[in-house]
């Protein structure tokens, strides 16, 4: 059975189209709960474009499941992190110009600064899971480096534009599920997850946890949020 855990980034997303402080994410997060979500994550950019230093703050208060933060791994978030003690951090690779996390943390590039970032957080208390592509040598140094979950991108899987596509980029999630469950690392995945390419992830029943996003906000605007979360939910929970 696996778990469901909601982004509520863009829920600030809408509230900064305003600049004003409604719709609030921590809000969001509270109904998302009473839903039925078993973590709550929020991206601190670096330039703030949605989440803020208060609702994380506000975050790390009121939930009462499980506090996700992701963050790319540079010292002055590292220090907030070590500040605000979420649950688990999720170290994410992040461009200024990008929309949203456009690919995974190359770790095989630089896995001695991963190493270092997991060390602090770690020694803290603070779980880490990287980022990354579904690519079992990335999957290998995750490990290396002491990361305890691997949250697999699943971008590349959702954009894909036709069937035989999207079965061949599911593989190669499935490739890096096997790399991943032989090194006893546990397994997320996330980015770009819908109600309807979500459901080929009932033949992966290795991954523990879902980070959804976009798509429950998208449904949220129309039907509710609790009803959104709780629809993604009946998807994920018999996987
Ligand atoms: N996982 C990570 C690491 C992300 O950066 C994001 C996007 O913020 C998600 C999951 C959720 O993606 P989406 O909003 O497309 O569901």
């Amino acid at each position: 059975m696996a778990r469901l855990a909601v982004n509520v980034d863009h829920v600030a997303t809408v509230r900064q189209a305003r600049g004003i402080d409604e719709p609030d994410p921590v809000l969001a997060a509270g109904l998302a709960e009473l839903a039925g979500a078993e973590g709550i994550i929020c991206h601190l950019r670096e330039d703030r474009r949605h989440i803020n230093d208060r609702d994380l703050r506000l975050l790390r208060e009121t939930i009462k499941t499980r506090l996700n933060m992701e963050m790319a791994a540079v010292d002055e978030v590292v220090d907030i992190a070590l500040t605000v003690r979420p649950d688990l951090v999720t170290l994410v690779p992040e461009k200024r110009e990008e929309l949203t996390t456009e690919g995974g943390l190359d770790v095989k590039a630089n896995p001695d600064h991963y190493e270092k970032a997991v060390k602090r957080l770690k020694d803290k208390g603070i779980q880490v899971s990287f980022f990354i592509d579904p690519d079992p040598d990335q999957v290998k140094t995750s490990a290396q480096c002491g990361a305890d979950i691997i949250e697999i991108h699943t971008g590349h899987y959702a954009e894909s534009r036709s069937d035989s596509e999207a079965a061949s980029r599911f593989g190669r999630i499935a490739t890096a599920v096997e790399a991943a469950e032989d090194l006893h690392l546990k397994i997320s995945a996330g980015h770009g997850l819908n109600y309807i390419n979500v459901k080929r992830f009932r033949a992966l029943p290795q991954i523990e946890e879902y980070s959804i996003g976009h798509s429950i906000v998208a449904r949220a605007v129309l039907v509710g949020f609790e009803r959104a979360v709780r629809e993604m939910i009946e998807l994920v929970k018999d996987f």
